[in-house]
């Protein structure tokens, strides 16, 4: 039975946090064994915000990285940039000519950064229509995301009903992939967890940090002796993603108890943290160390995937009209 295409990216335009890893990158990992997996690194939406060469290479290199210690197997994934496949800019074009100003007004990411009172670069507005070459291009099925890229799904499978309308039957329409106890994980502040709010937990921190930015989760003014609401405290909802089932129903059992002050929560938090963390730290290291292995991994997934879009690219050339 051929598998179905599943398909995803992330930005590169800093350092990865546990809530990427959570909302996104996990389900990534679990579902390559039952999927198409094809992931990728989004390196042309960067340019929206990153405006520096250095770093640019440097963060998109390192997301590669990241994923590869997260568990994603080249083996399993077509792992590649989403800069090899040059494909996705012209049909952008095509969905930009056939969507309309007004409609892309309501995109959260662009109204966000307007209410934030940026002025926003024509890239970052048309940004959507890029997100939806990246997925319709390659005939994808199903894109896991977290919550705040579900508006651009939908975005995605209007403006391929819409093309479809224009010029015949060519694209599928992809389904959102969301879990919904992640879909939005918290920061330190209890806001969603946010390389542009500065409240994250970096996903490969070192146990030093990860101690300190434990200590820093905000937090009521209950004493030691209290009952606490695990339901509203912002430690067990970070705390409980480390945990299963059974261990994540002891906790919250501790907290109800009363008993349980802040302070021990949160090193009970940062011992959780570092358990996790450390192993895949640990391999991050190697594969950093191997720089010849992520180069190969990039070329094969990126032909693979170049291959794909070009062909594709070709039937949308002639059902629009381009000579
Ligand atoms: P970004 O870093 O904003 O490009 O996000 C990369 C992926 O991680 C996207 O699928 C996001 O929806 C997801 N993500 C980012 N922050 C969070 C969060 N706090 N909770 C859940 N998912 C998140
Ligand atoms: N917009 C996504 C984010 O900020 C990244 C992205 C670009 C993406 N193209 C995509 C995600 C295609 C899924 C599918 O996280």
């Amino acid at each position: 039975m051929t598998k179905k295409i599943l398909l995803s990216g992330i930005q590169s335009t800093g350092t990865l946090h546990i809530g990427n890893y959570f909302g996104a990158i996990k389900q990534f990992v679990e579902l390559q064994d039952n999927y198409d997996t094809r992931i990728f690194v989004a390196n042309f939406h960067s340019v929206t915000t990153i405006q520096d060469k250095e770093k640019l290479e440097k963060l998109t290199r390192e997301i590669v990285i990241d994923y590869l210690a997260c568990g994603l197997d080249p083996e399993k994934v077509t792992l590649f940039l989403q800069s090899s496949i040059p494909e996705v800019t012209e049909l952008a074009w095509y969905f930009n000519c056939l969507i309309t100003v007004p409609y892309l007004m309501r995109a959260h990411s662009y109204k966000d950064k307007v209410a934030n009172g940026k002025e926003p670069s024509a890239g970052l507005f048309t940004y959507p229509m890029l997100m939806a070459a990246d997925i319709l291009i390659q005939d994808s099925e199903i894109v896991p995301v977290g919550q705040d890229q579900k508006q651009h799904i939908e975005f995605t499978r209007d403006v391929a009903t819409k093309f479809n309308h224009t010029y015949g039957e060519t694209f599928k329409l992809p389904e959102a992939y969301i879990l919904d106890d992640v879909s939005i994980v918290p920061g330190l502040d209890g806001q969603k967890m946010s390389k542009s709010y500065g409240n994250t937990i970096p996903l490969f921190a070192e146990d030093k940090d990860i101690e300190k930015l434990c200590m820093q989760v905000v937090t009521d003014s209950l004493s030691p002796a209290d009952p606490k609401d695990p339901e509203t405290s912002n430690i067990f909802q970070i705390h409980k993603l480390f945990l299963n089932n059974v261990e994540k129903e002891e906790l919250a059992e501790k907290y109800r108890a009363g008993g349980l002050g802040y302070k021990e929560a949160k090193e009970m938090l940062a011992e959780s943290v570092k358990k996790f963390i450390g192993p895949i730290r640990e391999k991050r290291k190697e594969i950093e160390n191997n720089p010849d292995f992520v180069d190969q991994v990039l070329k094969q997934g990126g032909q693979k995937a170049q291959a794909i879009a070009s062909k594709k690219l070709l039937e949308i050339r002639s059902k629009v009209g381009i000579l």
